[in-house]
């Protein structure tokens, strides 16, 4: 079966009945109260990768974008968005002045933007890596593209690559994101994962139109892709988008969700995200006491940084940087955690 079948297939399955052990997670989530199903969650994260939380390292290269999904805050359609690539050296050198203070893992993030050709990625990836003596491990996060260029960006140096499939509802997501079916973003996912990159997805929990079902489907379709990382968070509408009057649905679904997907995928390593700590003062440490374990710490120069709104009210413009290492490194004491620098690999390569 080609990858384009697998997916097919993955969709049909994930409309049948779950195996065993997923149902059997899945009756304790419904069964059990907020509280107990973190403090669970929390342990199984504990006896599996400690009380660490790794740090990486995020630049937020171009927010010039060629989709049009119906949440997002930099889809082409938006006229009021202002929009900035960073040049190829500015790209390197900011993760290279990141490397300077310790970090160890860059994710290199923007909207699907064509004028950063293959052999631009793969220039800036190899650069990186020899520049870092191999040290530094390498997230890309630039969208669908063909395995080709997945596989020149792997040859390159890239380690890692990350690519929500946003909503596992077939129907929701080729609305949502304006005619892209959820059967070609699995592929890519599946593309990835056969080039051996460690492999990153997931969704924002609350979109319009999603049910509990849809939220529990979510994590299983995480389950079923055996992600090396999982990334979700709340969606927020922005309002110069076309669900900018939706509800904001409440931070605890989010909440739930963590800890489910911790149960679910016990290896994967699950960041506690930005736009979690951008509803909730206190989201970020809820997520990693739900069972998350890495934080996402913005890198992206200052001055274009605040262009990059997919939602509003993100709270990295006001307080991370790497000035708010001193202060992140508290609210991870807070929670009992300990930050780490090291690469936090893929359970599953270490
Ligand atoms: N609210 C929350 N998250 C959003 N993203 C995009 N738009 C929004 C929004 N309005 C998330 C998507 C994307 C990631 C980079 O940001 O899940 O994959």
């Amino acid at each position: 079966m080609n990858n384009k079948e697998l997916s097919e297939k993955i969709i049909e399955d994930l409309y049948k009945e779950p195996d065993r052990k997923t149902a059997e997670i899945i009756e304790y989530y419904l069964n059990t109260g907020t509280k107990e199903l973190c403090d669970k969650a929390a342990s199984v994260c504990n006896d599996i990768h400690g009380n660490t939380v790794f740090l990486r390292g995020l630049v937020e290269f171009t927010n010039y974008c060629a989709m049009d999904c119906l949440y997002c805050g930099i889809r082409h359609s938006n006229g009021k968005a202002v929009r900035y690539r960073m040049r190829e050296s500015s790209i390197v050198e900011t993760a290279l002045a990141g490397f300077e203070k310790g970090f160890r893992t860059f994710v290199f993030q923007g909207g699907e933007d064509p004028f950063y050709t293959t052999d631009m990625i793969c220039r800036i990836v190899s650069t990186i890596k020899n520049s870092t003596g191999g040290e530094a491990a390498i997230t890309l996060s630039e969208g669908i593209r063909s395995r080709e260029d997945y596989k020149a960006f792997r040859e390159a140096g890239a380690d890692r690559y990350l690519i929500r499939f946003e909503t596992s509802d077939p129907l929701l997501h080729k609305k949502i994101r304006n005619g892209i079916t959820l059967q070609r973003r699995i592929e890519a996912i599946l593309d990835l994962k056969s080039l051996d990159f460690e492999t990153g997805s997931g969704y924002m929990t609350g979109l319009p139109g999603e049910t509990e079902e849809t939220g529990i489907r979510n994590a299983r379709l995480c389950r079923m892709l055996e992600l090396d990382m999982i990334g979700i968070g709340p969606f927020i509408p922005h309002k110069d988008t076309p669900l900018g009057l939706s509800d904001q649905m409440p931070f605890e679904l989010c909440i739930r969700a963590t800890a489910l997907l911790r149960l679910l995928v016990p290896s994967a390593h699950i960041p506690a995200t930005t736009a979690a700590g951008s509803i909730d003062p206190e989201g970020r440490e809820k997520m990693l006491k739900a069972g998350a374990n890495v934080l996402m710490i913005n890198i992206t120069p200052d001055d274009v940084k605040k262009h990059y709104l997919l939602y509003p009210g993100k709270v990295c413009l006001e307080e991370e940087g790497e000035t708010g290492l001193g202060s992140l490194a508290e609210r991870v004491k807070s929670v009992n955690r300990v930050l780490s620098y090291n690469i936090g690999s893929a359970l599953r390569k270490t």
